[in-house]
């Protein structure tokens, strides 16, 4: 990808992603599903990496983490989450070329971002480089049927990402499943009948709407 095309990409992130939508129905209850499997998240290093408008940063916060980071790299995603969560860490930032010194997280954190990296391969090495040895990235990412409207995604079978994983430096610790959006996030019929058979169809083995990937940083 040119340089050109990452500015497009963030372009599109600033100025047309849906991030009110997101402040106004946050969907907390998925993320804290998936962040459950990170464990007690008291006096660790988070980082929620393309944290767009912060819940996850925020989650962390309020459960006592030492420190709680979000990076993403549209400025506007993180005007939104700084008027919601004033304490925490909020930088505006390139996930294939983070900011930040070797080995200085326990967690990181990712709903739905990595795979819309340019590089996501390196996504993944730069998330196992700001780790500590044992530490765990947990990332949420399409299975290979699965669309939106984003311009630049990965979408893959488990198989593939956990090739992806394995040549970051990851062990997979488990996979589990996220099955899309909650059905009555919003109450239009067209939408809950959509969400009701998507998550029908997530439940069939191979075709799971998001692979939840635990993963852990090798010695
Ligand atoms: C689908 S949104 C998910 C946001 C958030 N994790 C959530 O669950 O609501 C994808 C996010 O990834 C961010 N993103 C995409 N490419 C990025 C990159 N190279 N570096 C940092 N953030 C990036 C976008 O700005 C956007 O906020």
């Amino acid at each position: 990808m040119t340089g050109t095309d990452q500015a497009q990409l963030r372009k599109y992130y600033d100025s047309e992603y849906h991030y009110g939508e997101d402040v106004e129905k946050p969907n907390l209850d998925r993320l804290r599903r998936s962040m459950g499997h990170l464990g007690e998240l008291r006096g660790r290093r988070f980082l929620d990496l393309g944290c767009g408008v912060g819940w996850a940063t925020h989650i962390a916060s309020e459960e006592g983490a030492s420190y709680s980071v979000g990076l993403d790299f549209a400025g506007t995603a993180l005007v939104r989450a700084r008027r919601h969560t004033a304490t925490a860490g909020w930088v505006q930032g390139d996930g294939t070329a983070l900011p930040f010194a070797d080995a200085c997280f326990d967690d990181v954190f990712s709903f739905g971002s990595m795979e819309h990296f340019p590089d996501v391969q390196r996504g993944f090495a730069e998330a196992a480089r700001v780790l500590r040895a044992g530490g765990t990235l947990l990332t949420v990412v399409p299975n290979w049927w699965v669309r939106t409207d984003q311009p630049q995604e990965l979408r893959a079978s488990e198989r593939r990402w956990r090739t992806i994983a394995a040549n970051a430096g990851f062990d997979v610790v488990r996979v589990a499943s996220d099955h899309g959006p909650a059905i009555l996030k919003n109450r239009r019929p067209l939408r809950v009948l959509m969400r009701i058979v998507l998550h029908i169809v997530s439940r069939i083995p191979g075709l799971r709407y998001q692979h939840v990937l635990v993963l852990r940083k090798r010695a």
